[in-house]
C-alpha cells in the first residue's frame, strides 16, 4: 500500500512543482492559520512550504500506513524498538512528570528514575551550600564535564542555551581527544577548584578515557594522590569501571542501557546542565520535554506538532528531493543547536538498512547544518539564496529575550529572521531588479533570487528550561517520525563502529609502537610521511 501512497505524493509534487509557494497564500487567505500548529506559546508555522491540504493528506495517509503511530506507542511503553542492540529506547521515562509507571521486562523502571533524580538533586544542593567541598576544604568553582557524543553535545548546548539561569558555579567541557582542547581549559582553571564529572555511557570511549586520565594527572600533581578522588563524579551504566577509575560510588550517577547517547540529557548526563541552573530549572526543563511527549501521545494527526514536522521533512526529502536542511536558530545561546541536532539526526536517522533487513528503497537522514543567525547570513547563506541546490530552512525565535535592555538588538534580530523566510520565498525577478545605470546587459540576473525555496519557522515566548525541553523533545520526536516511515533503527550506532576499530589498530603505528611496513596505499604513505616530519623536527 505505502508504495502507492508514495506515487501519490511524487505525482501531486510533480503535478505543483512550478507553482509558487506565495500563490498559496493568496489563493487561501488563512493558509497562515491553516497551516502553523501551536503547543501552549510555542507556535510551529510550516505555512512557507510547498505542503498544501492535498500534499497534508497524503503524509498524514503514509504515517498511517507506516504505523508511526503503533511504533511512537511500543517506544513509549518500554518495547525493545532498538531491535539491533535488543533494548528499549526509553528516554521519556526520565522526563515522566506523572505518576505512571514505565515498564522495562515487567518492571517499573520509575522509581529508579526519581531516586537518581534525588540523588543528582541532592549532589546539586551539597556543591551549592558548600557541604561537598573541594580537597583542601574549599568550595568548587569550577565543573569540567569530559565526555563526547551524546555524553558532551546535551549537556554543552543546553547549559549554553540556559546561561541567563546560570548560579554560581562555572561549567566547561571537554571531548576531542584532541590535546589542545583540554590543555587550554587546564591553563585557565585552578586544580584546587575544579571538579571533574567523567561522562560516558560506556566508560570505554577513547577520548573520553584519554582525557579522564590526563585529568586525574593534573589533579593529582595539584592535589596529591590521595585527595585525587573528592574531585571526580562519574556518570555512567558501567558501575564497575567507573570503580576501576578510582571514583567514589556516593559520586557515581548511574542509568540503564535503554537510554540513547544521544538522547541522554535528561538523566545523569544532564547532571553539568542541572548544576549550573539548579534542580528547580533543571525540573523545569524536564516538564517541558514532558509536555511535547503528551502532545505528540495525544494531540490529533494533523495537530500534531513532532508527527507533521516530520512528515515535512519527508515531504522535502524524499518528495522534492532536497537532501539537506539548514537549522538557523535566531537565538545565539542556541549557537551549538544545529550541532547537537547533527548528532540526534545523524546519527538516529543516517542509516540505509531497514528493520526488515533490507537496502532502502529511498534516500534516509538528511544533511544537518546549521548556525545561529544572524552569523550564518554573512557566511554560507548566499548558497541558501541563489545556489543551484534547494535547501529547507528552519528558522528558531524567541519573541523576547532575556535582555530588555537591548530591546533594539531583539527587534533587529526577530526582523532579519522573518526577513529570511520571507527572502527565500518569494524571490527577485530580473523584472523587479532595478536595472543601475551603466549596469551591463546580463549584470541583472547575478542580482535575481529564483524564492519558491520552503522554510519552516519556530517560534516560542522566550527561551526558558521548560521551552528548551520542548524544543528538544520535538526535534528527538520529529527524528522518530522519520525513522519510523522509513523502517529503520533510530536508536543504534554501528557506523561508528569500523572508524574506532581501525583507529586502535592504526594508533601503534602512528606512535612508532608497530612497524608500518605492511601499510598499503594512502594510508601507509600518509604514516611514513608522519614519521618523516617528526622524525626531521
Ligand atoms: O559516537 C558514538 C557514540 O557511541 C555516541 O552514540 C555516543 O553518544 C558517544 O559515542 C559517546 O559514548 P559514551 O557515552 O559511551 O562515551
Amino acid at each position: 500500500m505505502s508504495n502507492k501512497i508514495w506515487e501519490r505524493l511524487a505525482a501531486h509534487f510533480e503535478a505543483t512543482r512550478r507553482r509558487p509557494i506565495a500563490s498559496l497564500f493568496t489563493e487561501n487567505p488563512r493558509r497562515f492559520e491553516e497551516f502553523s500548529l501551536s503547543l501552549d506559546d510555542m507556535l510551529f508555522d510550516f505555512s512557507k512550504s510547498a505542503v498544501d491540504a492535498t500534499a497534508r493528506d497524503l503524509l498524514l495517509e503514509l504515517a498511517e500506513d507506516t504505523n508511526v503511530l503503533e511504533k511512537r506507542d511500543a517506544m513509549f511503553s518500554g518495547v525493545a524498538v532498538n531491535r539491533t542492540e535488543g533494548r528499549a529506547a526509553l528516554h521519556t521515562a526520565l522526563r515522566n512528570r506523572s505518576d505512571e509507571p514505565v515498564f522495562v521486562d515487567g518492571s517499573d523502571v520509575m522509581p529508579e528514575v526519581r531516586e537518581t533524580l534525588a540523588r543528582m538533586a541532592d549532589f546539586t544542593c551539597d556543591l551549592e551550600s558548600g557541604k561537598i567541598t573541594a580537597s583542601d576544604g574549599t568550595a568548587f568553582t569550577e565543573v569540567v564535564n569530559i565526555g563526547i557524543g551524546g555524553s558532551d553535545l546535551g549537556p554543552a548546548m543546553t547549559t549554553a542555551a540556559l546561561a541567563p539561569y546560570h548560579k554560581n558555579l562555572r561549567l566547561h567541557f571537554v571531548s576531542n581527544v584532541d590535546g589542545a582542547e583540554i590543555a587550554d581549559l587546564l591553563k585557565t582553571l585552578d586544580a584546587a577548584r575544579t571538579l571533574f564529572i567523567i561522562a560516558s555511557k560506556t566508560f570505554t570511549t577513547i577520548e573520553t578515557m584519554t582525557n579522564a586520565a590526563t585529568a586525574k594527572a593534573w589533579i593529582e600533581a595539584a592535589v596529591g594522590r590521595d585527595k585525587a578522588a573528592r574531585h571526580f563524579a562519574a556518570v555512567s551504566t558501567a558501575l564497575e569501571k567507573t570503580a576501576a577509575f578510582g571514583i567514589d560510588p556516593a559520586r557515581v550517577f548511574g542509568f540503564a542501557d535503554w537510554v540513547g547517547g544521544r538522547y541522554s540529557v535528561w538523566g545523569p548526563i544532564g547532571l553539568p546542565l542541572m548544576l549550573a541552573i539548579g534542580a528547580d530549572n533543571f525540573l523545569e526543563f524536564l516538564e517541558g520535554g514532558f509536555e511535547m511527549d503528551r502532545h505528540f501521545q495525544t494531540a490529533p494527526p494533523a495537530q500534531n506538532i513532532p508527527l507533521m514536522l516530520g512528515l515535512t521533512g519527508i515531504w522535502h526529502n524524499n518528495i522534492c528531493g532536497f537532501g539537506a536542511r539548514a537549522i538557523l536558530p535566531y537565538d545565539q545561546r542556541l549557537a551549538r543547536l544545529p550541532a547537537y541536532l547533527q548528532q540526534l539526526d545523524m546519527e538516529s536517522n543516517g542509516k540505509r538498512i531497514t528493520l526488515a533487513d533490507a537496502e532502502i528503497a529511498r534516500d534516509s537522514g538528511p544533511l544537518v547544518f546549521g548556525e545561529a543567525g544572524t552569523n550564518g547570513q554573512h557566511a554560507f547563506y548566499q548558497l541558501l539564496h541563489q545556489g543551484s541546490r534547494i535547501i529547507p530552512c528552519e528558522f528558531l525565535m524567541a519573541a523576547s529575550s532575556h535582555e530588555p535592555q537591548l530591546q533594539a538588538h531583539h527587534d533587529l534580530l526577530l526582523a532579519n529572521c522573518l526577513a529570511q523566510s520571507e527572502a527565500l520565498m518569494q524571490g527577485r525577478s530580473e523584472k523587479e531588479v532595478q536595472p543601475k545605470t551603466g549596469m551591463k546587459p546580463g549584470d541583472a540576473l547575478h542580482r535575481t533570487f529564483p524564492g519558491n525555496r520552503p522554510s519552516i519557522t519556530l517560534l516560542y515566548r522566550k527561551l526558558t528550561p521548560r521551552t528548551l525541553g520542548r524544543i528538544i523533545a520535538l526535534y528527538e520526536h520529529r527524528v522518530f517520525v522519520e525513522g519510523a516511515i522509513w523502517n529503520v533503527n533510530s536508536f543504534d550506532q554501528w557506523g561508528v563502529e569500523l572508524g574506532k576499530e581501525l583507529a586502535a589498530g592504526l594508533k601503534p603505528m602512528v606512535s612508532g609502537e608497530a612497524a608500518i611496513e605492511g601499510a598499503k596505499g594512502s594510508t601507509g604513505g600518509l604514516l611514513r610521511a608522519i614519521a618523516a616530519l617528526r622524525a626531521g623536527s
